[in-house]
């Protein structure tokens, strides 16, 4: 037996478990959350779709043990999700249903689908939901209830991540005090993103007031230091600048090289970085939008800030563009960028706080490693 502590629906779970238990069985027979149907057993059909960490999977083919550390979220879970509670009601109404076995995993996978791939077309969506099977219904009813909220104004999305840390925390890059960088943020506007882009949300929180911070984002000379890896190179104080990113993760090395163009709405406190990259050892062209609003908690004397990251690779790296790692590297990237803000904003004329990629990617991966095989480290 394995003891192993994971994040099921929110709450924190500890169990011990056979090494051979799946994490479909482990939820519908250890804890009774019965929504996580079986049918093929052998990852086929996609009746056992959860999410894991954010990303859909499917249960009967994962372990238990070696979700130690995960953040499981079953159709129990999606009780209060907005996008899941329309996504039922087409079903409803499009008769998108007849026994309800492939039910869940159908609702799941769609939603994962419409979060994607928000406007797909009728192909689109035959070809992503491909892997769930449904032996009752012919799918017309599927298809076109989908269509009909991929192709829907957004309702305000549940964020991805869970309600509550998991028990067992992945080792971490220390993180600063003062300013914290949080998943699971609200998005800071309802825009979709873009087919085929990633969209990463974080929340920080910054030790002093609104107008400071707001101050700050506005001075791109002073902020732009602040991200790890990024690089001003040409910026006459306008609208768009010139620059630099730099991202080491690994044997793994990029310099994106273009243009970024900054938009703010100082009444909101929001505003808005978009930009075009390329890299040109690999060939490789990045496009993304950083999207930002700040808010006053703490009587004013902080700021919380909801970002909202989306973006796109095309080429040779592209293909680490949607890995979970590369979602744990962003959210220590804006650890990092969080702890260099309060640093600024504190008068600290240290030089910005870089990341160790080396000790960052082992970081990372050690958590992998122990949600792969269960072990502790
Ligand atoms: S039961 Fe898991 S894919 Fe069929
Ligand atoms: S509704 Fe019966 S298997 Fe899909």
């Amino acid at each position: 037996m394995t003891r192993i502590a994971l994040t099921v629906n929110g709450a924190a779970v500890v169990a011990e478990v056979e090494s051979r238990l799946s994490l479909a069985d482990f939820l519908r027979e250890r804890r009774r959350l019965t929504g996580t149907h079986l049918g093929c057993e052998h990852g086929v059909c996609g009746a056992c779709t959860v999410e894991l960490d954010g990303e859909i999977a499917r249960s009967c083919i994962n372990l238990a043990v070696a979700c130690d550390g995960a953040v499981v979220r079953t159709i129990e879970g999606f009780d209060d999700d907005p996008l899941m509670d329309q996504l039922r009601r087409a079903f409803s109404r499009e008769h998108a249903l007849q026994c309800g076995y492939c039910t869940p995993g159908m609702l799941i996978a769609a939603r994962d689908l419409c979060r994607r791939k928000p406007g797909a077309d009728e192909a689109t969506i035959r070809k992503e939901m491909s892997g769930n099977l449904c032996r009752c219904t012919g799918y017309v009813g599927i298809i076109r209830a989908i269509k009909s909220v991929i192709g829907a104004p957004a309702p305000t999305i549940a964020p991805v991540a869970p309600a509550a840390a998991p028990v067992a925390a992945a080792p971490s890059v220390p993180r600063p005090a003062a300013a914290r960088a949080r998943p699971a943020a609200p998005p800071v506007s309802s825009t979709a993103t873009r087919q085929g882009w990633t969209r990463v949300e974080e929340r920080l929180e910054v030790p002093f007031p609104p107008d400071q911070v707001w101050a700050l984002f506005q001075d791109i000379r002073r902020v732009a230091p602040c991200m790890p890896g990024a690089e001003l190179v040409d910026y006459d104080g306008g609208p768009s600048a010139k620059g630099r990113v730099t991202a080491k993760f690994g044997p793994i090395a990029a310099s994106f090289e273009g243009e970024a163009r900054f938009a703010a709405d100082p009444g909101a406190q929001s505003g808005t970085i978009a930009g075009t990259g390329r890299d040109r050892r690999s060939a490789t062209r990045a496009e993304g939008e950083v999207r930002y609003r700040l808010t006053p908690i703490d009587s004013g004397k902080a700021t919380r800030v909801d970002i909202v990251l989306e973006f796109g690779l095309a080429g040779p790296l592209a293909q680490f563009g949607r890995s979970a790692l590369i979602k744990d590297f962003v959210a220590r990237l804006t650890a990092q960028f969080a702890h260099n803000v309060a640093a600024a904003l504190s008068g600290s004329t240290a030089p910005p706080a870089r990341l160790d990629a080396g000790g960052m990617l082992w970081a990372v991966l050690r958590a992998w490693l122990r949600r792969l095989f269960g072990r502790g480290g």
